[in-house]
């Protein structure tokens, strides 16, 4: 990848015990992309048998968005499936350690800072992040990395709402989304592996697409931790790593942010991350995906789609841009 800023290796930057979680980590998502073995599935299935119901958190519905694109024609995926099959490295790497360990994690009182190029930087606490916007209910695929996909009734708006309040500057032309880390709750920041806190980026006008979603919901209620709780960005036509979890501050910039994928594998994850079945990763083909929780390890997957199926919205943000370039 030609980046657009300086990189040093990986292994220059980073203290040896670090470098060596994070390739760890990396061979983690790596098992992930060669499929779950029979052995995680089946404690998958114990942990999601054992995973609260929605219906035991708060309610939180929201109404039909009419943004094009915002409901998929699939099945949700069930929401035990959904709440207990989870990255959320900062809790572990195993697919079940957010489920077992992210409950134990405050979510109030919580605020998320918003700073940098704006008129109007400012601390928003959660319950006025509620209130800026109606809430409505978006049905997104989300596909990860790894080869699997979710589809996911999702509650919360666009995340322009919120950046058009703050009114960002003629300069800005990237956003970051810093995440929570609590060493208190999160026993995975112990581990190394990412260059802590995990963030994530997004070009100005992706994040003010309407589909790029500040979500605070999924099924109906808030959304359980390991999912990202109490609030997290969605963004489904790219590779759900970009996605980040806990959101505590989101900045803007005029230079492209160096995301925590990027800097512990720049050969293996690019800014974009737009999902492209076309692009294979370094170590893997993205072509095809499994669909969690529709018929477990042996159910035929599914071809994935250029953007994930939204390229008749998104496509026009990359017109003339080299995808393979630009991964
Ligand atoms: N956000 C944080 N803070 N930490 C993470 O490890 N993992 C990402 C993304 N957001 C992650 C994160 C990855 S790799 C994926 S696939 C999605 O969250 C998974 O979201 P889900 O658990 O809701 O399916």
């Amino acid at each position: 990848m030609t980046s657009w800023f300086p990189q040093p290796a990986a292994s220059e930057i980073t203290p040896p015990q670090v470098f060596a979680q994070r390739r760890r980590l990396l061979q983690q998502m790596a098992a992930g992309a060669a499929g779950a073995s029979l052995a995680t599935w089946a404690a998958r299935d114990a942990l999601a048998a054992a995973t609260p119901a929605a219906d035991k958190l708060a309610a939180l519905p929201g109404v039909p968005s009419k943004v094009p694109g915002a409901q998929v024609q699939a099945t949700p995926t069930p929401y035990a499936d959904a709440s207990s099959y989870n990255n959320f490295y900062e809790f572990g790497y195993d697919k079940q350690d957010p489920a077992r360990y992210a409950g134990a994690m405050p979510t109030r009182p919580w605020t998320v800072r918003v700073e940098g190029l704006v008129q109007k930087p400012g601390v928003w606490a959660l319950e006025d992040l509620l209130k800026l916007s109606p809430m409505e209910e978006r049905l997104y695929r989300l596909r990860c990395v790894e080869g699997w996909s979710m589809v996911i009734p999702w509650e919360g708006y666009s995340l322009s709402r919120l950046l058009e309040r703050v009114q960002p500057l003629g300069s800005a032309k990237f956003v970051e989304f810093v995440t929570q880390t609590d060493a208190q709750h999160m026993p995975g920041l112990r581990h190394g592996g990412l260059d802590w806190p995990y963030t994530e980026g997004l070009r100005l006008d992706e994040a003010m697409h309407p589909l790029t979603l500040l979500a605070f919901g999924m099924y109906g209620h808030v959304l359980p931790n390991q999912n990202g709780a109490p609030v997290r960005l969605v963004v489904p036509w790219k590779y759900g790593f970009k996605s980040a979890k806990s959101v505590v501050a989101i900045r803007v910039l005029e230079q492209m942010p160096t995301t925590a994928w990027v800097k512990a594998a720049p050969h293996e994850y690019g800014f974009y991350a737009n999902v492209n079945p076309n692009v294979p990763h370094r170590r893997w083909s993205q072509a095809s995906e499994r669909t969690i929780g529709q018929g477990g390890l042996f159910a035929p997957k599914r071809k994935t789609e250029l953007f994930n199926g939204y390229a008749e919205q998104v496509g026009q943000l990359y017109a003339g841009m080299d995808l393979k370039r630009y991964y």
